[in-house]
């Protein structure tokens, strides 16, 4: 590992409301902050909202900055990245922006029922093959694992440079009967946006529209009465 990578592991380990579980603090256990990241970490009972996928945390950070009366927390399983956002939570005290460093298919170990306000996955790997399609962030799967502390109607918002991830997303709500409150296949095309956040721009997704690329929104409800199931693949 390079030293630059040690010594941000290092601070990382440092900074105010920054989580590194280890295995053993959620094998066969709840982790301690299940239910209670707005008591014990932000101090009061605003509405908790998740960047998935965070990396450097552009949007955990942006939004508590805008939003200080609701709390934030980056997820990413890769600490390198997440320091940049974790060390402006701490350097700039932005005491309603945390980060969790864990593998997102360990979520439900950390949040309980109806903890979650909002979810916010942003540009996540698009896993493009049939055999990575489970570790797609937004397959039935994961979908489901939201649903279990998500508040019942709760939006999830998914900004991509992937058409494949937004179409197969797209084609998952329709098939479910998901309700989608918006949607952009080239967000920032739109005469106006809907949403200022929507301005915040991370670090992929300036890269990707550097390139040239048109970044595609996806804004849905997901309640939680509804099963989600994989789109049956279509034979011949
Ligand atoms: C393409 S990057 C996007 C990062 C950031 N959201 C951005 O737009 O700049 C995808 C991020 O998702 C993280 N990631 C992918 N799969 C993950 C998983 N299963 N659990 C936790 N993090 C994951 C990666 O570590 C990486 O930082």
């Amino acid at each position: 590992m390079g030293k630059d990578k040690l010594r941000r592991f290092e601070e990382l380990s440092h900074f105010d409301r920054v989580f590194q579980p280890r295995m053993d603090e959620i094998t066969g256990k709840e982790y301690f902050l299940k239910g209670r990241w707005k008591q014990e970490v932000f101090h009061n009972e605003n509405p908790l909202i998740l960047e998935l996928g965070c990396g450097k945390g552009e949007y955990t950070i942006g939004m508590a900055k805008r939003f200080p009366d609701k709390n934030f927390i980056g997820i990413d399983i890769k600490g390198a990245r997440m320091w940049k956002g974790a060390r402006s939570s701490h350097e700039e005290k932005i005491l309603n922006a945390s980060f969790l460093r864990t593998r997102i298919e360990l979520i439900s170990s950390f949040f309980s029922r109806d903890e979650v306000d909002e979810i916010w996955i942003t540009f996540p790997d698009p896993q493009p093959t049939e055999r990575r399609k489970k570790k797609r962030l937004t397959c039935p799967g994961f979908l489901t694992r939201y649903q279990g502390f998500l508040v019942d109607g709760g939006i999830v918002h998914l900004k991509t440079d992937s058409e494949l991830l937004f179409d197969y997303t797209l084609s998952l709500a329709k098939h479910n009967e998901i309700e989608i409150v918006d949607m952009s296949s080239d967000l920032y095309k739109r005469s106006e946006l809907v949403d200022p956040v929507l301005e915040i721009k991370t670090y992929y997704e300036q890269k990707f529209l550097d390139a040239g690329s048109n970044i595609n929104y996806l804004k849905f409800r997901l309640k939680k009465s509804i099963p989600i199931n994989e789109i049956p693949e279509k034979k011949g």
